[in-house]
């Protein structure tokens, strides 16, 4: 029993010594190797230029905000460079992995980004990195770094834009007579992505990288540049954005289907969807810069409120070409039905077509329809067809005349139109209705195929 006891402890024994031995031998040539080592001077000072090779391997992706133009995101940041100073010999070791401290010892290549913004290294709860040194001198420097950088943006096609954000590191003094960069593994390959990085709104489609020089007045510096590709999801905007707008541009176009007597209604239809598009369109821009020219969002937001005004303006036209009530015991004589027809010309013209027009609506077929039974009607009472031909002409040139009384609400030419009203025409469709309801959602799709298709597929 006791004999066992002593056998273990034996062991044990000779196991630590071996381990005390060793870590007395490292801590030899460690001192061995420091003692007159200059950490101000670069490895192989005079000779040929230092290779220090690179590698990342990006470990998450943080926000990419449009307002600052910046990014940010988390990488295990690799250098490895040859401290011909650094060689040792302890038998049967390597390779000595160390911490910080001994970094602070030795010299090491001061890599900054050039567009780097406010990055940090995480030293909870140390310092995240390492330093290994072969025994034939070679340094390996690993860091976890979180780096913020600049990312320009040109916004012209957001939301379907897919932003390309840059890295650019190099050495702080450095040219290229003393600190060359290279890739480790080569261009492609050597900035990996966690298969695990996911953002809310980018997929993230690709990563390149290349080396340059810069030239600057200070000399020539080496640089390696990293492109992270981007694509965002435009799911989110299709859902809280162009479904909405595009929706209540519809709902403004319910307004043609309401009398037009019902004044309130139309003007607050029309008033609330500008007001709401508007409101969305305000929350939209709020994560973005103050951009001086048109996002593809702008764009759409901006035609879905020129609709809405359009359905308003529609409504002022309705109401004041067509919604003329009739004096008292409106006449209807002979010369007026003259000067009516004009129904099928645009909306913009038919002053008094419309009344003719909507009465057809109103009292079936039984009453003066169009233009040519109209026209037929009045030869019937022995008028020639040429004065009614004629008086169409005419009517085509006073368009001009009729728009700008309009635009000044000319009230005498109101009047005018007013003794030509009829009791029923006030509370009939406007012909100016009517067309509207295919042409607002007819060129509201045009307008949509034309935006998607460009969008997605030209720009
Ligand atoms: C430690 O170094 C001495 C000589 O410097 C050597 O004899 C010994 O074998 C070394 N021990 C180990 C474990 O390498
Ligand atoms: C040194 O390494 C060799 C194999 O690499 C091994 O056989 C030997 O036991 C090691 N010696 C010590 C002292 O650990
Ligand atoms: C890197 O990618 C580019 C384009 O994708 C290709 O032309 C080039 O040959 C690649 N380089 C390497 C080293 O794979
Ligand atoms: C880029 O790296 C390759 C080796 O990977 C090297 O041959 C080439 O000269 C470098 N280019 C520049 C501009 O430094």
């Amino acid at each position: 029993m006791v004999g066992l006891l002593f056998l273990i402890l034996s062991l044990l024994k000779s196991v630590l010594c071996e381990w005390s031995t060793y870590a007395d031998n490292t801590t030899e040539v460690l001192d061995k190797l420091l003692t007159n080592y200059r950490k101000e001077f670069r490895p192989g000072l005079g000779g040929k230029p230092l290779v220090i090779e690179t590698d990342m391997m990006i470990r998450s992706i943080g926000q990419i905000s449009e307002s600052n133009m910046d990014y940010s995101f988390q990488c295990y940041f690799r250098q490895r460079w040859t401290d011909e100073r650094l060689k040792f010999k302890i038998h049967n070791i390597t390779e000595v992995t160390l911490n910080n401290l001994f970094l602070s010892l030795i010299w090491k290549p001061n890599t900054y980004f050039l567009n780097g913004q406010k990055s940090h290294q995480h030293n909870i709860p140390r310092p995240n990195l390492f330093v290994r040194i072969r025994n034939d001198g070679r340094v390996y420097l690993s860091r976890r770094l979180t780096v913020k950088a600049a990312c320009p943006m040109r916004l012209g096609l957001y939301p379907m834009d897919k932003p390309v954000c840059p890295l650019v590191l190099g050495s702080y003094g450095y040219t290229t007579d003393d600190v060359l960069y290279m890739w480790k593994y080569g261009n492609n390959v050597s900035v990996e992505l966690m298969k695990d990085v996911r953002l809310a709104q980018f997929d993230t489609i690709d990563v390149t990288t290349s080396n340059n020089t810069e030239t600057t007045p200070f000399g020539e510096f080496s640089i390696l540049k990293v492109y992270i590709y981007f694509e965002r999801r435009i799911g989110f905007f299709i859902l809280q954005i162009y479904l909405p707008c595009s929706m209540i541009t519809c709902l403004s176009w319910v307004s043609f289907w309401i009398n037009r007597d019902a004044a309130p209604a139309r003007v607050l239809l029309g008033v609330t969807t500008i007001l709401a598009t508007a409101g969305i369109g305000m929350t939209v821009r709020e994560g973005l810069p103050r951009v001086s020219y048109a996002t593809a969002l702008d764009t759409y937001l901006n035609v879905c409120i020129v609709y809405e005004m359009a359905a308003m303006i529609e409504y002022a036209a309705v109401n004041y070409f067509t919604k003329v009530l009739p004096l008292e015991g409106g006449a209807d004589s002979d010369e007026e039905a003259e000067a009516g027809p004009q129904a099928g010309k645009p909306p913009d013209t038919e002053a008094q077509g419309v009344l003719h027009q909507t009465e057809s609506h109103d009292n079936g077929s039984t009453e003066k329809p169009t233009i040519s039974t109209q026209c037929a009607k009045t030869s019937f009472k022995l008028r020639t067809v040429d004065s009614c031909r004629k008086n169409r002409r005419r009517r085509r040139t006073r368009f001009g005349a009729m728009l700008l009384y309009c635009l000044t609400g000319d009230l005498k030419y109101r009047s005018a139109l007013r003794g030509k009203g009829n009791a029923q025409a006030g509370n009939a469709v406007s012909d100016i209705d009517v067309w509207c309801r295919y042409v607002f959602p007819g060129t509201f799709l045009l307008f949509n195929i034309s935006y998607w298709i460009s969008y997605l597929f030209i720009f």
